[in-house]
C-alpha cells in the first residue's frame, strides 16, 4: 500500500493487512484476527457437524437409532450460553477499542481537521495550516478533532487503522500514537461527490525534534487561540459576552469544562460539543436564567472559525493582545 518504502527489507514480506503504523493498528489487528478465527472456527464446527451427521444418519446407514434424545435442556442451555458469553465478550472488547480511539489523552496534541469538497484542511494549535497533508511526531498521542463543511466525508489512514466519519453539524474525534516513521496514505472513505476519489493526502510521521522544527518553520500565522479571540470580537460575540456588555449573556471566561445548569433543569458539561451547539443552535441548550436572545451563527462562521473559537474557550477564553500584533 505504502508508496514510500521505509520498512526494513525483512519486514516487507507478504502481509494480510497493510503494515500497522499506530498504537491503534496493533490492537485493531489483534481484534480482527481473533474475530476471523472465532467466526471461522464456528463456521467450521457447524459445517463439520452438519456434514458428519448427514453421513452418519443417511438413509439406510446402520447407525444406532434406538434411544434418540429429544429434549436435553442441559445441551440447549450450553449451546445457547456459550456463544452468548463469547460474542458478548467480543462486543465488549470491540466497544472498549472504540472508546480508546475516541478518548482524548491528557497530553494529546490536538489537530483540527475540516473536510470540504474536495480537500482536507488541517490546522495545528500554533496556527500552522496544511492542505491534504498531516505531519505528526513519532510516539506522541495525537487527537484529531474533525468537522465537515458540506457532505459527509471519512478520514481514512489504512496504516493507522484510522477511519472516522467527518460529519456536518458536529465534531468527531480520533486519538492515536504514531509508532513508525514514514509517509502514509490519507483517503476519503465516504462518497462525497464527483471529486471524492481525489480527496487524498499524505500523513508524515517525523522524529519529535524534527517535527518541532517543522511546526515552527511554517508561515507565522496567529495560533488557533489568537484566531478565536479575534473572532470573538470580529463576529460580534463580545457585544454580549464581553466584560463591559450591557446585554445579559453568560460570561465565557473559565466556562470550558464547567457544569452548566440549563433552563429546563438539565445540566451539561461545557465541552467542545456543547459550545459548538450553543453557537450554531443557541436555543437547544438554553442556560438557566438567560433569555433566548442569541442569534444562530450557523452559516456565518465556518468550521475552521468554530474550531478556533472553541480552542480559545478551551484555554479559558482569555483576553489576548491583538491578533494582528502576533503576525
Ligand atoms: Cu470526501 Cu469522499
Amino acid at each position: 500500500m505504502n508508496s514510500t518504502s521505509t520498512a526494513p527489507a525483512a519486514m516487507s514480506a507478504w502481509h494480510l493487512l497493510p503494515q500497522g503504523a499506530s498504537s491503534a493498528a496493533a490492537r485493531t489487528d489483534t481484534l480482527f484476527l481473533a474475530m476471523v478465527l472465532l467466526c471461522g472456527g464456528m463456521a467450521l464446527l457447524v459445517g463439520g457437524l452438519l456434514l458428519f451427521l448427514c453421513i452418519r444418519y443417511r438413509e439406510g446407514s446402520r447407525a444406532d437409532r434406538s434411544s434418540p434424545s429429544n429434549d436435553s435442556h442441559l445441551l440447549e442451555i450450553a449451546w445457547t450460553l456459550a456463544p452468548l458469553v463469547v460474542f458478548v465478550g467480543v462486543f465488549w472488547w470491540a466497544a472498549n477499542e472504540w472508546w480508546t480511539g475516541r478518548t482524548v489523552p491528557a497530553d494529546a496534541m490536538v489537530v483540527q481537521v475540516v473536510g470540504k469538497q474536495w480537500m482536507w484542511h488541517l490546522q495545528h494549535a500554533n496556527g500552522r495550516r496544511e492542505i491534504n497533508a498531516l505531519h505528526v511526531p513519532l510516539g506522541q498521542p495525537v487527537t484529531l478533532t474533525m468537522a465537515s463543511q458540506d457532505a459527509i466525508h471519512s478520514f481514512y489512514v489504512p496504516a493507522f487503522r484510522l477511519k472516522q466519519d467527518v460529519v456536518p453539524g458536529r465534531f468527531t474525534r480520533f486519538s492515536f500514537t504514531a509508532t513508525r516513521l514514514g509517509e502514509f496514505h490519507i483517503f476519503c472513505a465516504e462518497f462525497c461527490g464527483s471529486e471524492h476519489s481525489g480527496m487524498v493526502g499524505t500523513l508524515t510521521v517525523m522524529p519529535p525534534a524534527e517535527f518541532a522544527r517543522w511546526l515552527e518553520a511554517g508561515p507565522h500565522e496567529p495560533g488557533l487561540v489568537q484566531q478565536g479571540f479575534a473572532l470573538f470580537r470580529e463576529a460580534g460575540c463580545s457585544g454580549c459576552h464581553g466584560a463591559g456588555s450591557t446585554v445579559q449573556a453568560p460570561s465565557l471566561s473559565g466556562l470550558y469544562g464547567r457544569t452548566v445548569r440549563l433552563a429546563d433543569g438539565r445540566t451539561m458539561i461545557a465541552d467542545d460539543d456543547y459550545l459548538r451547539d450553543s453557537i450554531v443552535l443557541p436555543r437547544k441548550n438554553l442556560v438557566a436564567g438567560y433569555a433566548p436572545v442569541m442569534p444562530s451563527y450557523a452559516g456565518r462562521l465556518d468550521e475552521s472559525q468554530l474550531q478556533a473559537l472553541i480552542a480559545w474557550m478551551r484555554v479559558g477564553a482569555p483576553s489576548l493582545p491583538d491578533a494582528e500584533d502576533l503576525r
